[in-house]
């Protein structure tokens, strides 16, 4: 067995749900899941129920989590129509604000210009944005950030045309960075062999051309977040089915399967899940905490067996290579290889000030 010791690793984009979408996820899940996975900080999206757009719904979530999460965490807030003058004053307790440029799960979407314009003037420039932007809005989002003088991430790229804009941008030195998710780098809309309703996801699957463009632009991406994004069976099932899909326990193993293969380097892979996201997202070190994995152990993701509620995975049947099989956070041990050993409420608010005392 290779054992290899790694630093615990950030994912930058996490849909954890909880409050009134609990059935699908809620912080006690989705952190056990994390922990699975190898990931020891989250950050957590804020197209919930309701929406992370004041702060009577920012203190629910952090009452939440405080209660429930097992992993260290962070909130981001939403942008929304209603809160261009607000915003500002919760930026010292999240993690980041995001703007929704696109029809997703939730109703965030923000169609003017002038308020993408406005929240990118207003959002202070120390804290982390953060766009669901896909197509002409990466280029919309990209251009109101540089004019606003700040920086902007560009979350789960996966098209060709979009992934080549952000490289000709960060050549110009535009303070442009950007993530991608496993699925949008293993899978292609017609080889994903999901089921329709399984399918649906946004951005949405692409082709084999967006794909290799992705792996050809490696050294333009900055971080592998999962867009861990939590729906039921039942509801995938549905008339209407929600886009998303569940990617908390697979990802590091896909990300190692292609090391493996020799698509990336360890190093690569350690960049995009631990160093760049601390420094995008002015991370705390988390001190006595790394993760243990065997790389030589090959798996197959099983539903059955996973903490996340969505009793589902896009990856079922793969043949994967490496698996976490343990993880000690902040000296503890946290997940042994079969339990989440961590409690709900143990993990900490990587914002509040208290962190590492
Ligand atoms: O597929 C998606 N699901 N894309 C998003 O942008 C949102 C997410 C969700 O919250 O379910
Ligand atoms: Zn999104
Ligand atoms: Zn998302």
């Amino acid at each position: 067995m290779t054992r290899l010791r790694l630093p615990g690793l950030i994912d930058p984009h996490v849909h954890v749900r909880d409050l009134n979408q609990s059935h699908k996820e809620d912080w006690d899940s989705a952190t056990a899941a994390a922990l699975a996975g190898g990931i020891t900080t989250i950050l957590a999206m804020p197209n919930t129920q309701p929406p992370i757009t004041d702060g009577a719904a920012l203190a629910q979530y952090q009452a939440a989590a405080q209660a429930r999460a097992r992993c260290d965490y962070g909130l981001y807030f939403g942008a929304g129509p209603g809160n261009v003058e607000s915003a500002a004053r919760f930026a010292p307790q999240v993690a980041g604000m995001k703007m929704y440029l696109d029809s997703t799960f939730g109703d965030l979407k923000m169609d003017a210009l002038s308020l993408l314009v406005e929240h990118c003037a207003r959002w202070p420039k120390e804290s982390p944005l953060l766009a669901h932007a896909e197509g002409h809005h990466v280029a919309s989002a990209i251009l109101a950030a540089h004019l606003a003088g700040r920086s902007i991430h560009i979350c789960h790229v996966s098209r060709k045309d979009e992934i080549e804009l952000i490289a000709r941008a960060r050549d110009k030195g535009y303070a442009v960075t950007c993530e991608v998710c496993p699925h949008h780098m293993f899978m292609t809309l017609d080889d994903c062999g999901l089921a329709p309703g399984y399918l649906e996801v946004r951005p949405r699957l692409a082709t084999p051309a967006d794909v290799a463009a992705l792996w050809a632009h490696l050294a333009d991406i900055d971080c592998f977040a999962t867009d861990h994004a939590p729906h039921t069976r039942a509801e995938k099932e549905s008339e209407k089915p929600p886009p998303g899909f569940p990617g908390l326990e697979t990802a590091l193993a896909l990300w190692l399967t292609a090391a493996h293969q020799g698509r990336l380097t360890l190093e690569d892979l350690l960049a995009r899940m631990h160093t760049n996201p601390r420094r995008i997202f002015n991370l705390p070190e988390q001190p006595d905490t790394w993760i243990e994995v065997d790389a030589d152990c090959e798996w197959q993701p099983d539903a059955s067996r996973m903490y996340s509620r969505a009793g589902w995975t896009p990856f079922v049947g793969w043949r994967l290579r490496g698996r976490v099989i343990a993880v000690t956070l902040r000296g503890q041990l946290a997940y042994d290889g079969e339990r989440v050993l961590a409690q709900p409420g143990t993990g900490r608010d990587v914002m509040n000030s208290s962190y590492s005392v």
